[in-house]
């Protein structure tokens, strides 16, 4: 399938960033980088291996006027063993093929995503990271590169994948985050594209977080776009909440994104038999049960936050704190759950892990 993947060395390997320092998120790159190209009519082709370094796109490139583009987020983590495993690849590449769908960008073979990415995490494997905390981010995405003012499907990608070791995600750790629930920009509506990993959706976002930082809130918590009234997610994760005992988080609706931490949380929670429930939650049901003292916790989930407690949410002026403002059971608890099997410490009972 697209032929063979062509390797080619980059002659000047770059010193590593010390984990004492903190690597944070996605400031570091490691030595190479996966690229394919298409154009209408050959597809897919030139699968190869790297140097990390610039793309040179002409400045018509369609991505920069239209933004056709898309991307994943998955992660590659060394284990005690030293083996080096990825966290459920397969549901990257099916996710990015539906983002695609929606962009009308053409598909890539599930498969040879999944190979693409085993391969350069193979040449790059002594950029994966052992420290408590910290992995490899793996950051595929697709744009378009048509040198074209038309407004139309272009006719020419370049797929292309990069590594970043990284630690947390937010400046604040594992601490508890503060969340400002939007009340007047909308993120996605019913029919748009809310459920694809389009870049267009984060550039979207980034006046509502600003706004929130003001507020010292790391993100915002989207209510739907129709009424706004239906939670949906934090910028760069899903939520889950804690109302008396019962686990809810936002179904998906068609307007978020469906988050592969998402799924491996519902799942860990009915192999616990806790009860959880996908369903609409309004924020007058979060503020009633803050103030009849339901509200017991909440967290976000994604692949680069992995379980992100939540402190306090900010509501028109109110500030709903949860479990003092701390660490909240389940959250813990589902934070070990899907570290330990994400680092080989906890059976893998589910198959999520791949070795590379
Ligand atoms: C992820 O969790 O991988 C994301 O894509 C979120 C964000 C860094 C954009």
């Amino acid at each position: 399938m697209y032929g063979t993947i062509r390797i080619e060395q980059n002659p000047h390997a770059k010193d590593k960033p010390s984990v004492e320092d903190g690597l944070g998120f996605g400031r570091y790159f490691t030595d190479h980088m996966f690229v394919m190209d298409y154009a209408e009519g050959q597809g897919w082709h030139d699968p190869r291996v790297v140097a990390y370094g610039p793309l040179t796109l002409d400045p018509a490139a369609m991505v920069f006027h239209y933004g056709q583009a898309v991307f994943e987020g998955l992660k590659a983590f060394r284990t005690e063993q030293d083996e080096i495993l990825l966290f459920r690849p397969d549901r990257n590449a099916a996710r990015l093929n539906r983002s695609s769908e929606r962009l009308n960008i053409p598909p890539i073979d599930e498969a040879f995503m999944v190979h693409a990415v085993q391969t350069l995490v193979r040449h790059d494997a002594d950029w994966v990271p052992s420290a408590a905390g910290s992995s490899l981010y793996i950051r595929p995405f697709i744009i378009a590169t048509e040198a074209m003012l038309g407004v139309r499907p272009s006719a020419q990608y370049t797929f292309a994948i990069l590594l970043s070791p990284v630690g947390a995600y937010y400046e604040e750790g594992l601490q508890p985050i503060n969340i400002l629930v939007e009340s007047h920009y909308a993120r996605a509506v019913p029919g748009g594209v809310g459920n694809a990993k389009a870049a267009g959706n984060y550039a979207a976002s980034l006046k509502a977080q600003m706004i929130a930082k003001k507020h010292n809130c790391a993100q915002v918590l989207w209510l739907d776009g129709v009424h706004k009234t239906y939670l949906e997610e934090v910028g760069s994760m899903n939520v889950f909440i804690n109302i008396n005992g019962e686990i809810v988080t936002p179904s998906l609706s068609g307007s978020i994104l469906d988050g592969i931490t998402r799924s491996s949380v519902i799942q860990l929670l009915q192999d616990w038999g806790v009860p959880i429930s996908e369903r609409k939650i309004s924020i007058e049901e979060i503020v009633a049960a803050y103030e009849n003292g339901t509200l017991l916790e909440a967290f976000g989930t994604g692949t680069a936050a992995v379980i992100s407690p939540i402190g306090k949410l900010v509501w028109q002026g109110k500030e709903l704190v949860m479990h003092q403002g701390g660490i909240g059971e389940i959250t813990s608890r589902m934070y070990e759950a899907i570290t330990g099997i994400q680092t080989g410490k906890i059976e893998d009972v589910h198959h999520w892990m791949l070795p590379c």
